[in-house]
């Protein structure tokens, strides 16, 4: 029988007949193949600032074979010293853990699917920023659970709005378990929540009784001119009563090929979050945590932040200085003070998901704002990612993208709908 005679679906669990896949993923492989293509879509750090021959060094001192772990089957909640590493590092952000509190994952993505399996039953709610990252929104969604927005304001999160998303749902009958939320330079949109909000956010999920997860893979990437490192403090530092679950990585500060990243919980929810990692992958790579906890005893971490918070910074001004110059005040967005994104608002007729084939056909990609956004919304908006491209590149996509939006502005219609 040929493939095509059987009816998959049939097969298929609940959650996957559901699942879709990643707009920005989609896009991404997209970009890769077409020759020539700039691509604002993924979110991805720059080649050029890996530091290839300190890695090449330590793999090859590695795999001498004179330390039979670095190619073995190891514990599931990491590598000791790497562990340790990560309590190091938390404790430069003010958070003090202990050793049963950390759990090295696969990226901090396997984190949140891991918090999403372990908090989370169908129908359950989960609060969300609108926008969010969408790996998040994926990810919580194959549980099952009810994803509930709530907006947002220059300074992050409204609470006022979250106050009242949580009386609603309350009311409804709903069980609530927790906000998820990236307090630094925001997937999508770069913003940064206010110290002030960081506060009352430990008050409120301390009064409302519930959890925070905090996701926090871009606050060591802040930039210079506009944020310093008491801007980002987490909000796990002043956690006083164990609300909150923070996950970091390494991923956009030494390179996501390694797949390492680190969480923090409560350990109640740690051990859960182990056993239920334990049937995911057993462990994250051990060469992979080898060579990243090599890199930090090294120093190549530390040492290597303040380059790449000014070179991150300075493709972020050209992408700027190019926009603001072809497009004046046609587009406008908040300025990042650190990390991969910028958010850019169109005037409201504007449609970023009509705009996107004539984007591709200049050879232009970006991702669309709705894919952030679980309530429809934000057809207007694109999430311009300045961290891949050269600065000569970002100067030539913008200029092809105004092309694209002048057009659009100007009324353009495809020749199906003429
Ligand atoms: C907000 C956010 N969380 C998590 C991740 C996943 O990172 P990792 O490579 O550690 O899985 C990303 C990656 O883009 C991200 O932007």
């Amino acid at each position: 029988m040929s493939h095509a005679m059987i009816d998959y679906d049939r097969f298929l669990s609940k959650a996957a007949l559901k699942s879709q896949g990643s707009a920005i993923r989609k896009m991404g492989v997209m970009a890769v193949r077409v020759p020539d293509m700039i691509s604002f879509a993924p979110g991805y750090p720059d080649p050029a600032v890996y530091a290839w021959e300190e890695f090449r060094e330590i793999a090859s001192e590695l795999l001498t074979g004179r330390d039979g772990t670095v190619l073995q089957y190891g514990p599931t909640r990491g590598h000791k010293p790497l562990i340790e590493a990560c309590l190091e590092i938390l404790a430069s952000r003010d958070i003090r853990a202990t050793i049963e509190q950390v759990l090295i994952t696969t990226g901090s993505q396997q984190g949140i699917d891991l918090i999403g399996r372990v908090l989370l039953d169908p129908g359950d709610v989960v609060l969300l920023e609108l926008p969010a990252y969408t790996g998040a929104i994926a990810a919580f969604k194959n549980t099952g659970a009810a994803l509930v927005g709530v907006r947002q304001e220059a300074d992050g999160i409204d609470i006022e709005d979250l106050e009242r998303a949580v009386a609603r749902e309350r009311a409804a009958g709903r069980t609530i378990r927790c906000l998820y939320l990236v307090p630094n330079f925001q997937n999508p949109t770069g913003l940064l929540l206010s110290l002030e909000k960081r506060k009352r956010l430990l008050d409120w999920a301390s009064r409302a009784n519930l959890l925070i997860v905090e996701d926090d893979p871009y606050g060591a990437l802040y930039f210079e001119d506009s944020a310093t490192s008491v801007d980002t403090r987490p909000l796990k530092a002043d956690d006083g009563e164990g609300r909150v679950i923070y996950l970091s990585s390494f991923s956009k500060t030494l390179a996501p090929g390694f797949r390492v990243a680190w969480m923090v919980a409560p350990e109640p929810i740690a051990s859960k979050l182990d056993l239920f990692k334990q049937t995911q992958d057993l462990m994250t790579p051990a060469l992979d945590q080898h060579v990243i906890y090599e890199a930090y005893r090294r120093g190549i971490l530390t040492s290597r932040l303040p380059m790449l918070r000014k070179f991150y910074q300075e493709k972020r001004t050209v992408m700027q200085d190019e926009l603001r110059a072809q497009l004046g005040d046609l587009i406008t967005w908040p300025e990042p003070k650190g990390g991969f994104f910028l958010w850019a608002t169109l005037p409201a007729h504007c449609s970023t998901n009509d705009m996107l084939p004539r984007a591709i056909e200049q050879r232009v990609i970006y991702v669309t704002g709705s894919a952030f956004f679980i309530d429809g919304t934000g057809a207007n908006i694109l999430r311009l990612s300045f961290s891949l491209p050269t600065k000569e590149k970002i100067v030539e996509g913008v200029q092809r993208l105004t092309r694209v939006v002048k057009e659009e502005l100007a009324g353009h219609k495809t020749p199906l709908e003429i």
